[in-house]
């Protein structure tokens, strides 16, 4: 079931409505660099109701405190009270920064998110985690607050690099594996580009606010929306600031593959089933090679999940289905990522 506050549909018309039932004293939508011109521009004419614009530049690298810092200030200074609203229309960046403005400026305003990316759409809109990056590391500072609104719109997918719809097709994947092996098997069997987004949108939608409704604070079944993520983050991080940066859903990838191998050894999975994963996602995915295997370990060690400083992983008991906090060490890990590497 698609929760009330999420709507998939035409971005104007849900606005205009929201907005018409609300009394907002000022109204600021942020965009960055490109959701500018690729996104706000197919809107503004069917928008109707008055607004500022702040725009940012685009990318990772914008989410941390300095441009927070900014955008507070443009409120403050624009005399932005209680009874404002913030539109956030861009990827996974400006949702969740946007959505962490908005809610610590003046202990929280109203904000409505507008994923315009496919990773955005499938997963960083659903579940209310909103945050930025911290002396390098991802999601450092943030909190748990749901937007009021969030809408869909899938018609922003048509000017997204392909490189960046293939990232947000890690997520949906996810989803299949941990939740939906039906679902998995039939977009095995086309390209993974002919998918109907539509359908997709929905589909993950639905699995990931099922999972968040009962555990918004992932204490327990959260977590098995990490699988993928322990390793894949270590990775992301790692590559942060190598010379051949690697887009999240691209290291989520090969982190799927990675923990797939530690279901299988941990006894869970079988080895026919690690390989129909495996061979998907390769399929999908321009291999590459898994080198700094020293920093990915640091990396995980700081990775949220832990519990007393064990590692500690989402695992597959089968395809669509998956348990959480199954502990691995190092050298299982370190399998792992051989693993990956000798099968690519
Ligand atoms: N809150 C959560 O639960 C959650 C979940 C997953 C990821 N995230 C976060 O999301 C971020 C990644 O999201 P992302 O991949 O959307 O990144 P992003 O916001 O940087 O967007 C990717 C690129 O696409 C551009 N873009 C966005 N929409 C476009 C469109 N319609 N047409 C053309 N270009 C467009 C952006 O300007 C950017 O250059 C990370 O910071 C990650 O931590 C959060
Ligand atoms: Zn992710």
């Amino acid at each position: 079931m698609i929760p009330n506050h999420i709507k998939i549909g035409n971005s104007a018309t849900y606005l205009n409505k929201y907005i018409f039932d609300h009394n907002y004293s000022n109204i600021c939508i942020l965009v960055d660099d490109n959701t500018v011109s690729n996104c706000l521009n197919k809107i503004k004419n069917d928008l109707r109701f008055s607004y500022e614009v702040f725009q940012i530049e685009s990318g990772e690298e914008k989410k941390n405190l300095e441009t927070c810092a900014k955008i507070w200030s443009y409120l403050t200074e624009n005399t932005y009270d209680r009874s404002s609203l913030i539109i956030n229309l861009g990827g996974g960046v400006i949702c969740d920064m946007g959505g962490f403005i908005a809610s610590t400026y003046k202990r929280g305003v109203d904000f409505i998110n507008i994923p315009t990316t496919l990773l955005a759409q499938v997963d960083a809109s659903v579940g209310g985690k909103l945050g930025i990056d911290f002396n390098n590391f991802k999601n450092q500072i943030g909190v748990f607050k749901v937007p009021n609104l969030i809408v869909i719109d899938i018609k922003f997918l048509a000017t997204l690099p392909e490189r960046e719809l293939k990232s947000g097709f890690a997520e949906v994947i996810k989803h299949c594996l941990i939740k939906d092996e039906e679902k998995f098997n039939e977009i095995n069997k086309i390209e993974w580009s002919e998918n109907n987004w539509d359908q997709i949108v929905r589909h993950s939608i639905e699995i990931k606010s099922d999972i968040v409704r009962n555990d918004l604070e992932e204490k327990g079944i959260r977590k098995i929306l990490n699988f993928g993520h322990s390793i894949g983050h270590a990775i992301e991080t790692t590559y942060l600031h190598k010379n051949n940066k690697l887009l999240h859903g691209e290291a989520i990838a090969i982190g799927m593959i990675c923990e797939s191998f530690l279901s299988v050894h941990n006894k869970k999975l079988s080895k026919n089933e690690l390989d129909k994963i495996s061979e998907y996602i390769i399929n999908v995915y321009q291999p590459i090679k898994i080198n700094f295997v020293e920093e990915i370990l640091i990396n995980i060690n700081q990775d949220k999940k832990n519990i007393n400083q064990k590692i500690m992983i989402s695992s597959l008991n089968k395809i669509g289905k998956c348990e959480y906090d199954i502990e691995v060490n190092h050298d299982e890990i370190i399998k792992s990522i051989n693993y990956y590497n000798n099968i690519i």
